[in-house]
């Protein structure tokens, strides 16, 4: 038993594979609430230069300890509250999965994405809403932030267990997973 939930917690997002296939010349990645770093670990495996940010430190020193010897991961305790401390167009990959919910000016949260990621990179957004009843149609509204600054590629209606957002066999919350491109403004 315990060792069946720990599998599902090292589960890694099922779209990742699929945004590698689409970029598959990116060098770095930003994992935003990056969290235990099931997604993080996903990249480091591929050979990218991972850049992730928490703000729970507690978190991150689990995530070095468990990778101590990956020389290509560079964590950072930021909060994505604020302006993100990268340059214009640093990334080809930028994941979120399942921060944006902690996200209170979205409108600046997607611009500084925007701004963060290169023109020809791909942003990974994941989300539910607390508190985690919130139904496909409703949570498709909260994506208006994103709509003026990106293109949307592909987007899924997915399901996640209750309290674990790496676990998709359970269908007890309704999330939407996007693979989108940045507008050239
Ligand atoms: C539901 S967990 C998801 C973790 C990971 N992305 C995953 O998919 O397994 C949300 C993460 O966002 C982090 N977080 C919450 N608010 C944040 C903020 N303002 N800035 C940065 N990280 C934040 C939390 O500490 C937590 O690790």
């Amino acid at each position: 038993m315990g060792k069946a939930l720990l599998e599902v917690d090292l589960l890694y997002s099922g779209r990742l594979d699929e945004i590698m296939a689409l970029h598959p010349e990116a060098e770095t990645v930003l994992d935003i609430g990056c969290g235990n770093g099931r997604n993080t670990k996903y990249f480091l495996n591929k050979g990218l230069d991972v850049y992730c940010i928490d703000v729970d430190l507690e978190s991150l020193k689990m995530l070095i300890a468990s990778e101590a010897d990956r020389y290509t991961l560079m964590p950072l305790r930021c909060n994505a509250n604020f302006p993100l401390p990268f340059r214009d167009k640093t990334f080809d990959i930028i994941i979120d999965s399942y921060l944006y919910t902690f996200i209170r000016d979205r409108m600046g949260y997607a611009g500084e994405v925007h701004r963060i990621l290169d023109e020809n990179g791909i942003f990974l957004l994941e989300f539910d809403m607390t508190p985690h009843i919130y139904t496909h149609e409703k949570l498709e509204k909260y994506l208006h932030p994103f709509i003026c600054l990106f293109r949307i590629e592909r987007k899924y209606r997915i399901y996640h267990e209750w309290g674990n957002v790496a676990n998709e066999e359970l269908r007890h919350v309704p999330a939407i997973s996007l693979v989108m491109r940045p507008k050239l403004l």
